[in-house]
Order: structure tokens, then C-alpha cells, then sequence
């Protein structure tokens, strides 16, 4: 069980804009033919699939149920965090757990949700940042999309405390992107 932050980022670190808007993202195209280039249909689905419960921030969540019909996350145990009262969509398999304090408390009862499977820590940068403050972040998989936006959420809201990460992959998508594995060592 590995706890993955795993996201797209602009070329300069953003992972929204300011407005949390993700035109730069759902609306870019591009493309790569290098003889490396790898397709990208499909790798969601796979990284998905590995997904055994999600953690998100409570800017994250509003953002999906407002612009989202149908809840993506069904029959995974999702935690938000928030200190407010949200609203919760409806469907079957929907499983929001509305939480709030230190991840490290949180933590023990979403490992168990997870299971054999990955704690997908959605976002934003707040909320890796909480994870990573309390040594509880493996892996940050980050898809990077060829454009700067000056300005915006960032990956990370701090330093991280750990030091430098270890690079264990990369993958060259045929729409130009470029995903990046590191692995953090929690003991640092
Ligand atoms: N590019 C990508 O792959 C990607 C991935 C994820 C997100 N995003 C985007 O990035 C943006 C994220 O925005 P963000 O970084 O500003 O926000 P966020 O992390 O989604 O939400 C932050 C909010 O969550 C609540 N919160 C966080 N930790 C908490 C805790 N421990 N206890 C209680 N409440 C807690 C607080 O709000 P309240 O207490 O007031 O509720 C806080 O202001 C969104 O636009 C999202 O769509 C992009």
C-alpha cells in the first residue's frame, strides 16, 4: 500500500489556476511522436484501478461535484476535508466521509479503507503538503502539461520536509505530456 499524490501540473509547478479553473489541462492538445512516446487513453483507468480510497481537500471536491454530474469516485471511500458542512451528490456507491484535523489522525482509518490497494491523495497542494509534514507521503506521480501559467494553486504549498525524492519513472505520452514517479523515503 503506497499513499500516491498523483496529478497534472503546468510546466511551472501550478496545478490550477487561481479561479481553479483546469482549462490549461482538459483543453490542451497536443502532441508527441518520439520513438519513446507511450499512449496516454488508458493510463488514468490503470492508475484508477490500483486506487483503494482517496483523500481530497475540500476545494478539490466542490470543484468535482459542481462540474461533474455523476460522483467519478463511486465505491471507493472518499475523504474530504473540510471544517464546513458540504453537500454530498447522491448514486449508488457513493462513500464521502467529511472529515477534519491533523492527516495523521485521519490516517490509520483511510489505510484500512485502502487496503491492499493506494491512498490516492487527490489535492491540492495543501493537502500533499499535510501529508508530507507528517511523513505520511510515498510517491508523487505528476503528469506534466507544456504550459506556463505565471500564476496559480501550486503542486506543494511548502517546503518538503523529507529532501530531495528518487526518481523511479517516466513516461512520454503521445499528446506531449510527460508523467515523473519519485518516491519520497519516509525515514528522511
Ligand atoms: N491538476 C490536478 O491534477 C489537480 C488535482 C487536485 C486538485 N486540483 C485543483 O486544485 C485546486 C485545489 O485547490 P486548493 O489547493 O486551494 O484546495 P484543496 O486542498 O482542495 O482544499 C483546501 C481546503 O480544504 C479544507 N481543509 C484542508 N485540510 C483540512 C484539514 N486538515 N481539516 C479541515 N479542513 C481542511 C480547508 O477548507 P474548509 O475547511 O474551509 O472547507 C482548505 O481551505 C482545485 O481547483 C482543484 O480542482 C487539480
Amino acid at each position: 500500500m503506497s499513499v500516491q499524490y498523483y496529478c497534472a501540473m503546468s510546466l511551472d509547478g501550478f496545478i490550477a489556476e487561481s479561479d481553479d479553473t483546469l482549462e490549461w489541462l482538459t483543453g490542451h492538445e497536443g502532441s508527441y511522436h518520439g520513438a519513446d512516446a507511450v499512449p496516454m487513453k488508458g493510463t488514468y483507468d490503470a492508475f484508477y484501478d490500483g486506487v483503494g480510497a482517496l483523500v481530497s481537500g475540500s476545494a478539490t471536491y466542490e470543484f468535482v461535484i459542481n462540474e461533474v454530474t455523476d460522483w467519478p469516485y463511486s465505491g471507493k471511500p472518499c475523504w474530504v476535508l473540510t471544517s464546513r458542512d458540504l453537500p454530498m451528490p447522491e448514486g449508488d456507491g457513493v462513500d464521502i466521509r467529511f472529515a477534519q484535523g491533523s492527516v495523521s489522525e485521519l490516517y490509520p482509518e483511510m489505510k484500512a479503507a485502502a487496503g491492499d490497494r493506494n491512498l490516492w491523495v487527490v489535492g491540492g497542494g495543501n493537502v500533499a503538503s499535510q501529508f508530507a509534514d507528517e511523513g505520511l507521503l510515498d510517491e508523487v506521480i505528476a503528469t506534466v502539461v507544456p504550459v506556463v501559467l505565471g500564476t496559480g494553486k501550486p503542486l506543494f504549498d511548502r517546503r518538503l520536509p523529507s529532501g530531495p525524492m528518487r526518481l523511479t519513472g517516466t513516461r512520454a505520452f503521445d499528446t506531449g505530456m510527460v508523467e515523473v514517479r519519485y518516491e519520497i523515503d519516509r525515514s528522511g
